[in-house]
C-alpha cells in the first residue's frame, strides 16, 4: 500500500510543473513572535457508517469470525456517531473564534497537535481528498488563515488508515496546500526551528501513536501494519528527539505530539522516554488528545494541553476538578469543556502562554460562561530558558 502511494505520489510530482513542494514557514527576525496551538479539531465532513451496518450486520459478521477493517469499526463508534453534528457545528464555530483571536494576536503560525481528520483520518483517495478540502482547506480559509503556516503532527484518527493515511498527511498534503508543513523528509517524526531576531526555538515533532502499548493490542482500532512497525522502532524518534535536542542551541525547545503524558483522564506513561530527554533539556509539551485546554506542571515541566477545537469533553478535563497539584488550569465544568486555543508569544526573554477560552453559549444556555471571551482565561510565563 505504501510503495503504492509513493510511487502516485513520484508520478503526480512528475506530471506537474511545479518542482517541489514549498511548505509556508512562519517570518523569521521578530522580537516577539505568536504562534496558536491547538488539535482535535477535523469533524467536518465525516460520515459516520450506518446503524444498519453498526447494530445489525457488524454483530453478524463478528459472530462468523469475519475481520472488519478498523476502519469501519471506528466508523461505528457510537459516542461519535451521536456527537458528529454538534462537533461539526463545534469545528466551525471555534475555527471563527481562533480567527478571531489570532487576528487580534497577529499569530504567525500554527502549531497543531494532531487528530486532524476524525474519525478514521484520510487517505490518498477521492474520499480522503474531499475530506481534506472540507474539513480543513476550507475550515481555515478565511483572513488570517490565508497565509498561515500549520506546523503539523499526527494524532491517532490520524494512523487509523494505517502507513496510507501517513503518507497521505506526511509526504501528499505538502503538495496540495503550501499552508501544510510536515516538513520535507515525509516523515511522521520531523523538527523545525523558529527564529526571531535574537532568539531561537527548536521544535521537534513525534508521533505519539507508535508508543501507546494500548494500541498493540488486537483488540484496538489503532493496531495495524504501521502502528505494528513503529511500535518496535519507538527508539528511532526518541533518539530523534534526544539528538535534535542535543544538536540544538535554541533558547526553547518544544516537545511537539498528540498523546499526553500528563492527563486528568489517562496519563500515558509510555511516553516517559520521550519526557525524560525533555526534562533533562529544561524544555516544553505541547499536547492534545484530550478534548480540553490545560495547564499541567509536573517533573520539572510545564504541559501545555490545547485539544479542543473540535468537539469539546468535559470528562478528559475530569470535569474541572484538579486530580492534584500538577493540575494548575482546566478550562471545564460539570456541564462541558470550552472550545478555545492556547497562543504562545515567544521572545528572548520569556514565552506567555495564554488560554483562549471560548463562551460556550447555546440557545439551550450557557455551559461554560466566559464574559470577555477574546482575553485571556488563564495565562501564564516561562522565563527558565531550555539548556
Ligand atoms: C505581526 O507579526 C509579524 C511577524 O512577527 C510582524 O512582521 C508584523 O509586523 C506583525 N504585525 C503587526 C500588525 O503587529
Ligand atoms: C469462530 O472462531 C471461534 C474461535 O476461533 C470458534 O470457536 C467458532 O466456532 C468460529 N465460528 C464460526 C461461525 O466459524
Ligand atoms: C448537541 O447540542 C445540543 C444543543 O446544544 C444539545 O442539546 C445536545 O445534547 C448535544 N448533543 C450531544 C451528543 O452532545
Ligand atoms: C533581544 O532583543 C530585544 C529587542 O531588541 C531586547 O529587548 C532583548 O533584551 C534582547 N535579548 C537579549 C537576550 O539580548
Ligand atoms: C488476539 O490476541 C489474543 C491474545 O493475545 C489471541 O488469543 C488471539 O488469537 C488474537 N486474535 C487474533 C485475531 O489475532
Ligand atoms: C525502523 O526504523 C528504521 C529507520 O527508520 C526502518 O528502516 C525500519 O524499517 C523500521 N522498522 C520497523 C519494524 O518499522
Ligand atoms: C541522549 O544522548 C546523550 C548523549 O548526548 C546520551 O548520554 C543519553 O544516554 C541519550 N539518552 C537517551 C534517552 O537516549
Ligand atoms: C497523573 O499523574 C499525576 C502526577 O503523578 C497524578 O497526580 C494524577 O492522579 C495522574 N492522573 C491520572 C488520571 O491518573
Ligand atoms: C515524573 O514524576 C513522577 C512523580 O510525580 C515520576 O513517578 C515519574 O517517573 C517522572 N517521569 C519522568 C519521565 O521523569
Ligand atoms: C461539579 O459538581 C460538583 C457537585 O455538585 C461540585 O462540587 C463541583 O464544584 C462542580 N465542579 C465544577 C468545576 O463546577
Amino acid at each position: 500500500m505504501s510503495s503504492f502511494v509513493i510511487a502516485a505520489a513520484t508520478s503526480l510530482l512528475l506530471a506537474s510543473s511545479v518542482s517541489a513542494q514549498k511548505s509556508l514557514t512562519a517570518p523569521k527576525g521578530a522580537d516577539v513572535l505568536t504562534v496558536a496551538v491547538f488539535g482535535d479539531y477535523g469533524w467536518t465532513g465525516w460520515i459516520p457508517a450506518p446503524d444498519h451496518f453498526c447494530l445489525e450486520v457488524l454483530p453478524e459478521l463478528q459472530a462468523a469470525n469475519i475481520t472488519i477493517p478498523n476502519e469501519l469499526v471506528n466508523d461505528c463508534d457510537p459516542g461519535d456517531k451521536m456527537y458528529i453534528n454538534n462537533a461539526t457545528a463545534l469545528q466551525t464555530d471555534t475555527a471563527n473564534y481562533i480567527g478571531q483571536v489570532c487576528t487580534l494576536k497577529n499569530c504567525s503560525a500554527v502549531v497543531s497537535v494532531g487528530d486532524n481528520f476524525y474519525d478514521s483520518g484520510v487517505d490518498f483517495t477521492t474520499g480522503g481528498i474531499l475530506r481534506f478540502e472540507e474539513a480543513w482547506v476550507n475550515m481555515y480559509a478565511q483572513g488570517i488563515f490565508s497565509n498561515l503556516p500549520w506546523y503539523q503532527c499526527l494524532g491517532n484518527h490520524d494512523v487509523v488508515k494505517g502507513q496510507a493515511g501517513v503518507d497521505f498527511e506526511t509526504k501528499i498534503l505538502p503538495y496540495y496546500d503550501d499552508r501544510w508543513n510536515f516538513g520535507t523528509a515525509g516523515l511522521p517524526y520531523w523538527t523545525y526551528d523558529l527564529t526571531g531576531s535574537n532568539w531561537t526555538a527548536t521544535f521537534v515533532v513525534v508521533d505519539s501513536d507508535c508508543f501507546l502499548s494500548s494500541y498493540q493490542k488486537n483488540t484496538s482500532v489503532y493496531y495495524n501494519e504501521y502502528t505494528i512497525g513503529c511500535h518496535k522502532n519507538t527508539s528511532v524518534q526518541v533518539d530523534f528527539l534526544n539528538t535534535t535536542f542535543a544538536n540544538s542551541k535554541a533558547d526553547w525547545k518544544f516537545l511537539q505530539l498528540h498523546h499526553p503524558y500528563m492527563s486528568s483522564a489517562t496519563n500515558q506513561t509510555d511516553l516517559a522516554p520521550l519526557v525524560e530527554i525533555v526534562a533533562a533539556h529544561n524544555g516544553i509539551v505541547l499536547n492534545g488528545h484530550d478534548h480540553c485546554l490545560g495547564h499541567y506542571f509536573n517533573n520539572n515541566t510545564n504541559f501545555i494541553l490545547s485539544g479542543a477545537a473540535g468537539y469539546p469533553q468535559a470528562g478528559d478535563c475530569n470535569n474541572g476538578m484538579p486530580l492534584g497539584p500538577y493540575a494548575k488550569f482546566l478550562a471545564a465544568n460539570n456541564n462541558t469543556a470550552a472550545n478555545g486555543l492556547v497562543t504562545m508569544d515567544i521572545s528572548s526573554t520569556s514565552i506567555n502562554v495564554e488560554y483562549y477560552v471560548r463562551d460556550m453559549l447555546f440557545i439551550n444556555g450557557d455551559l461554560y460562561p466566559v464574559s470577555h471571551d477574546l482575553t485571556p482565561s488563564y495565562k501564564f510565563q516561562i522565563t527558565q530558558k531550555s539548556t
